[in-house]
């Protein structure tokens, strides 16, 4: 199975959806669960993947300069021999150092169309310009923000939505499958990222 380095900052609702779709889903014999890593040494998400039984590894990111800490990660998380780096609400703009030692192996899951909406705060983007749909985004992780290939997109639809929270509810349902479901497709080889150049000439005009 290939080896997944969960990333995450916070909450970790999509590590254990990840998770949950490893021991038993549709990543089992696909994947498996080689470190979930935090740069928030006290992050909810990385007691709960210790609950679990993970290896958890974390390296404090605050006040600390990019380069240096990103090739401390790297360091780190080569010790567990991942074949992909999944981040999952990990708030932290990676470097070109992160980005070359596991070049085409990053993944990150954004809740908008990164073509429309780029950085945090996605869903309060969606809620106050009142979309009627938003999009997640599964792409691979480049220099930029959010500015990767993108491997897979899924609709939410957000029609009579009452609150931010109830955008938030419905967007992250879609997140916790759609994570897993693309990963597998990755995996088994069957997804073909487009480049950017590609994926211009097929948004819609
Ligand atoms: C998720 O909604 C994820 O898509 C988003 O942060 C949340 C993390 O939640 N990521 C970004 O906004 C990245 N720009 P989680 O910790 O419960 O998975």
């Amino acid at each position: 199975p290939a080896r997944l380095a969960i990333l995450l900052s916070g909450r970790g609702s999509n590590m254990l959806a990840l998770a949950r779709e490893v021991r038993a889903g549709v990543l089992q014999g696909l994947a498996e669960v080689a470190v979930v890593f935090s740069n928030i040494p006290e992050a909810p998400g990385l007691a709960a993947a210790a609950e679990l039984g993970f290896a958890t590894a974390s390296i404090d990111s605050r006040g600390r300069k990019r380069s240096e800490f990103d090739a401390e990660v790297v360091a780190k998380l080569q010790e567990f021999q991942p074949d992909y780096i999944v981040l999952a609400g990990y708030m932290r703009i990676l470097s070109p150092t992160f980005i070359r030692a596991f070049a085409g192996r990053i993944l990150n899951i954004h809740p908008a169309d990164t073509h429309q909406h780029q950085g945090l705060h996605a869903y309060e983007w969606a809620w106050e310009n009142r979309l009627p749909e938003t999009k997640i985004t599964v792409h691979l992780v480049d220099e930029g923000l959010d500015t990767g290939p993108v491997l897979a997109q899924a609709p939410v639809d957000l029609r009579g939505a009452q609150s931010l929270a109830d955008v938030e509810r419905r967007g992250l349902a879609v997140e916790h499958r759609f994570y897993a479901d693309t990963l597998a497709r990755l995996i088994r080889g069957e997804l073909h990222p487009q480049t950017p150049a590609s994926t211009a000439t097929a948004l819609p005009q």
